[in-house]
């Protein structure tokens, strides 16, 4: 009990002493007088006074201003004391902000101050989801996601140097009965003159309730620009390729490189990357017919973004077969299976004069038999032995089997040779 009645008259007495003090050494005080007001619909002013007690020919001070949102946070100095700023702060904004020392020895940053903008809706609502545009020089698109129940949906932008306060969407685009887009254009979209930002509002009644959403979007990252066109010309047995830059683009900022994507009746699509609009040589193989794309790809200079794949441009005519060549690869298995059956059949001839076919006894027996007598009364005992009997004779009787298989083989090879050869 009377260790913290101690530290509370030990912080009264600092507290009260601190002013006198910080004159010379310390912390600085923080800024004065503060204040945080909406200026319009996306911008806000916060200004505010020097901070008291502060001789400032003997002390010179700055400013930190902590600007923090749903997106993460930006810092930012300031020697004057205002700040403005125009973000989208549908989920509310906070600002902390400091004195810091510029020229002032001995001093170290001051206590923060925190000013807040509370989230428009109260509680944060989604009026529409995936809000997303595409810039093309003059123009943007900008689309979100048909809401369910809302009605009277509408949107406005504004971008800075406005002169209006808002400016209503002048074209929606639908998607049956709802508005699902907006289609903007005019001189603030020349990309001669693109530094600055665009804001947009969508307010509309959701149930009993109005709504507010606001986005904000840099048009330079959200390219997208018609698909070049496309040319192609023969070069030694190579195809050049080559495009003009989109439109509406300054052609010295040199702000694309392309990617072509090729493909012959034969192969599968490659790619081919080129760096700020040089052509691109492929290998052309002139039986076939090409087919080819580009698309172009912003430089970091000018922005982020890409094309679509532009229209296909083919070149060449796919030739018509070739059939001498599949003549040849028709013919040559027949031919092989020919030769193959061939030789398979003299082999067998061959086989005969080399390795003679032991003559079946009972064939030839049998065959005897008929020209003597009648062939039913020899029973099987008497035709094995009359074979074993026999059998010098029946191999005298073989000589005779061969039919001049020499010439043959001569013959049926001539014959053969002919087909071999187309
Ligand atoms: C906000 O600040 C700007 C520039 O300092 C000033 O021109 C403008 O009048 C201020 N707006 C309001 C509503 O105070
Ligand atoms: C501020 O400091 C200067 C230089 O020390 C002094 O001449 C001047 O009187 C001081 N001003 C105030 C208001 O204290
Ligand atoms: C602002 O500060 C309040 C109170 O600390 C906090 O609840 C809120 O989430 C903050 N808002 C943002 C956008 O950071
Ligand atoms: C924007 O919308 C208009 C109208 O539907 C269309 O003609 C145009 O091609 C669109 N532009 C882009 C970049 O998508
Ligand atoms: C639309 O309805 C679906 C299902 O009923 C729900 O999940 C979604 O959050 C609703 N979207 C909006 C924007 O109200
Ligand atoms: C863009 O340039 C046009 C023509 O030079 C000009 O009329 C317009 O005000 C400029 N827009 C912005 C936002 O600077
Ligand atoms: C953009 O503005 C410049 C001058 O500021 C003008 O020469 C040019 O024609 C404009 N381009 C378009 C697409 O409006
Ligand atoms: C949407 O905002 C505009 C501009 O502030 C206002 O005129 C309009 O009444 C609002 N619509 C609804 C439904 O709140």
């Amino acid at each position: 009990m009377d260790l913290r009645l101690c530290g509370f008259f030990l912080a009264t007495y600092c507290g009260v002493a601190f002013p006198s003090v910080s004159d010379e050494t310390g912390a600085l005080p923080p800024p004065s007088h503060v204040s945080l007001i909406l200026s319009s619909h996306f911008c806000v002013n916060l200004s505010w006074s020097p901070p008291e007690n502060l001789n400032s020919s003997t002390c010179d001070v700055r400013y930190l201003i902590i600007e923090t949102t749903t997106q993460g946070s930006k810092q930012y100095r300031r020697m004057q004391a205002h700040f403005n700023s125009c973000l989208s702060m549908n989920s509310g904004v906070n600002y902390t902000m400091r004195t810091q020392p510029n020229m002032c020895p001995h001093r170290t940053d001051s206590e923060d101050v925190v000013r807040s903008i509370p989230p428009r809706n109260g509680v944060i609502e989604k009026l529409v989801e995936g809000f997303q545009c595409v810039y093309t020089p003059g123009s943007m698109n900008c689309t979100w996601q048909p809401p369910n129940q809302t009605r009277d949906l509408q949107l406005y932008y504004w971008y800075e140097n406005m002169a209006q306060p808002l400016e209503h969407c002048g074209l929606y685009l639908y998607t049956g009965d709802l508005k699902t887009g907006c289609h903007l254009h005019g001189d603030f979209l020349n990309f001669t003159n693109l530094t600055h930002e665009v804001f947009f509002l969508i307010n509309g009644t959701h149930g009993s309730s109005t709504l507010w959403n606001t986005f904000q979007m840099v048009p330079r990252d959200h390219m997208k620009p018609s698909p070049p066109k496309l040319r192609i010309t023969e070069l030694e047995s190579m195809l050049e390729l080559y495009c003009d830059p989109p439109s509406g683009f300054d052609p010295k900022l040199q702000c694309w490189d392309y990617t072509y994507r090729y493909k012959s009746s034969k192969s599968a699509w490659e790619e081919k990357n080129i760096c700020r609009g040089e052509s691109a040589l492929i290998p052309y193989d002139q039986r076939f017919q090409y087919r080819v794309q580009v698309k172009a790809i912003c430089r970091e200079i000018c922005g982020k973004g890409a094309s679509d794949w532009s229209q296909e441009v083919s070149y060449g005519q796919d030739q018509a077969p070739d059939w001498s060549y599949h003549m040849a690869l028709i013919s040559i298995p027949v031919v092989v299976t020919i030769c193959v059956i061939l030789f398979l059949f003299f082999l067998k001839k061959l086989r005969v004069l080399i390795l003679p076919q032991i003559p079946d006894p009972m064939k030839l027996f049998k065959d005897l038999i008929n020209s003597t007598e009648d062939p039913t009364a020899v029973d099987s005992h008497l035709r094995e032995n009359t074979a074993i009997l026999w059998g010098k004779s029946f191999e005298k009787q073989n000589v005779y089997v061969p039919e001049m298989p020499e010439l043959c083989v001569d013959v049926m090879v001539l014959e053969f040779e002919p087909i071999l050869e187309p």
